[in-house]
């Protein structure tokens, strides 16, 4: 069924100018850009998104690496389109993510508390709603 799914290209993306490369991969595979905007997250905004990481060792340092920098929220619609952005993204840990995914063309552990791996994709059709709310409320 159609699913819509938030985006976010994280501060690394965006710092190192992959956000149009970004999008346009998950564009191209054929999913519909519905929403976009650039943003200076809150720290209140990324507790709600992280709540269910609160008391994870790297919970802490994900927070404070979401605010290091401006980051892009984008909503993507499109038949399962919240399993297909996680294969254009590639697994979390951007050192061992597959070749011609975006973590594993242009991800690498930096060898800090947090993975820095460029893109967030909602995990199920709840989640995706939930952090919608959040994004573009
Ligand atoms: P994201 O999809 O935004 O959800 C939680 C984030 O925490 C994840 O992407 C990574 O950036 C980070 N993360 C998840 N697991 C680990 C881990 N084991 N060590 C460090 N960072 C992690």
């Amino acid at each position: 069924s159609i699913e819509r799914t938030l985006v976010l290209v994280k501060p690394d993306g965006v710092q190192r100018g992959l956000t149009g490369t970004i999008l346009s991969r998950i564009e191209a595979k054929g999913y519909r850009l519905a929403e976009l905007k650039q943003v200076a997250a809150s720290r209140e905004l990324l507790e709600k998104h992280y709540e269910e990481h609160v008391g994870k060792p790297f919970y802490e340092p994900l927070v404070e690496f979401m605010l290091s920098g401006p980051l892009v929220a984008a909503v993507f619609e499109g038949h399962r389109v919240i399993e297909g952005f996680r294969s254009v993204a590639g697994t979390t840990d951007p050192t061992t993510a597959a070749p011609g995914t975006i973590r594993g063309d242009f991800g690498r552990d930096w060898g800090v508390k947090v993975q820095q791996n460029l893109v967030h994709g909602s995990d199920s059709p709840e989640s995706a709603e939930r952090e919608i709310g959040i994004w573009f409320a």
